[in-house]
């Protein structure tokens, strides 16, 4: 029989592809989301729940009644700029809901979950590429809420034997190859889906945050990693957690670093015309320089990211913003 999984948030960007993924595996997807940031079409995969993390009691029957054998932890607010206006609200949703979340587990008997961390626990690293073993110094509040979390998931193993896989994602970007779903956050702050939308005029100009940053260019260097290489690396999470493996914290990146210049420039080639953007000061919290080492989830997972060429991240994600656009527009 198909084992039956839940996974919150996954009306959101990464959860639904992830939740496609899943079902190609052969899972069945029972997906858990309060649709506050998530949108009723990303949800294909599976029946959508509508409930909010902290509804304890309806998610232990959620998991109970769908027999639940393991979770897949997306839900959470993910705005870096606005978890530093209402930190408040985000240590409640990330952590009071995903405490409430591991009660309800284990009232219902379920050991398994797999979490979406982020490279943002790092901070300012002192060393890149950026080994598992770093520092984590967050530099906003929403990195800490999600390394609390992660804090939580080690005791919960501790003392009552939870498994966990916590996956420290760098930049999630591109789209479904088969434009079956893509990235829609609302307000969106991830470069590529705001230089596609300037250049759709859906959008003023995008803002590019620094130009005087110690890197070759002067602007930001991130490691983008295409999310249907994520949605995969969470599928072979599972596989290792019910062969037993062992607790592990994972960075999922590719080891390979671009600036927002040349994100610039790769996307106006894929686009083929100029897209107009608007140069700012640094943004406070922006580290010059996030690259993965990228090795240990190959290692313990045998994962290894293969669609994330920036010309495959990029033109995913503009067939989808094409096509999206299209969509809303009727
Ligand atoms: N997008 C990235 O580049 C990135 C990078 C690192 C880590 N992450 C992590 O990956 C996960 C998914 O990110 P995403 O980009 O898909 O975000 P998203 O906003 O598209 O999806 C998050 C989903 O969680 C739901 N949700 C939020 N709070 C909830 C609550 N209390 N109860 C029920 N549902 C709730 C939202 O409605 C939304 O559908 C997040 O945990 C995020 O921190 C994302």
């Amino acid at each position: 029989m198909s084992p039956n999984v839940l996974v919150t948030g996954g009306a959101g960007y990464i959860g639904s592809h992830t939740s496609k993924e899943l079902a190609r595996a052969g899972y069945n997807v029972f997906i858990y989301d309060n649709l506050s940031r998530g949108h009723r079409w990303a949800v294909r995969w599976g029946p959508l729940i509508e409930g909010d993390l902290h509804d304890t009691e309806r998610l232990r029957r959620v998991m109970e009644e769908n027999r639940i054998e393991a979770v897949l932890h997306f839900a959470a607010l993910i705005a870096v700029g606005e978890s530093m206006q209402t930190p408040e609200v985000y240590f409640h949703n990330n952590v009071v809901g995903s405490l409430s979340l591991l009660n309800a587990m284990r009232a219902a008997g379920v050991g398994k979950i797999v979490f979406s961390s982020t490279a943002g626990v790092y901070g300012i690293p002192e060393i890149i590429p950026i080994e598992e073993s770093s520092p984590t110094v967050p530099l906003n509040a929403y990195g800490d809420s999600k390394l609390m979390v992660e804090k939580i998931l080690h005791w919960e193993g501790v003392c009552h034997g939870l498994q966990y896989i916590a996956l420290r994602y760098f930049n999630a970007a591109g789209g479904d190859p088969d434009g079956e779903t893509g990235e829609d956050h609302y307000p969106e702050t991830h470069l590529i889906p705001c230089l596609l939308q300037a250049a759709q005029g859906a959008r003023d100009p995008c803002p590019i945050f620094g130009d005087d940053y110690p890197t070759p260019d002067g602007t930001c260097i991130r490691d983008y990693v295409h999310v249907t290489d994520l949605a995969e690396a969470h599928v072979k999470a599972l596989h290792y957690l019910e062969r037993g493996g062992s607790n592990a914290t994972l960075n999922l990146g590719t080891g390979h670093g671009y600036s927002v210049k040349e994100i610039l420039i790769a996307a106006e080639k894929v686009i083929g015309h100029p897209v107009p953007v608007v140069q700012q000061p640094r943004r406070p919290g922006d580290p010059p320089l996030l690259v993965a080492a990228a090795g240990r989830a190959g290692e313990v997972l045998g994962w290894k990211p293969t669609r994330s060429s920036l010309d495959n991240i990029l033109g995913t994600a503009w067939r989808w913003q094409e096509q999206h656009a299209a969509l809303a527009r009727g």
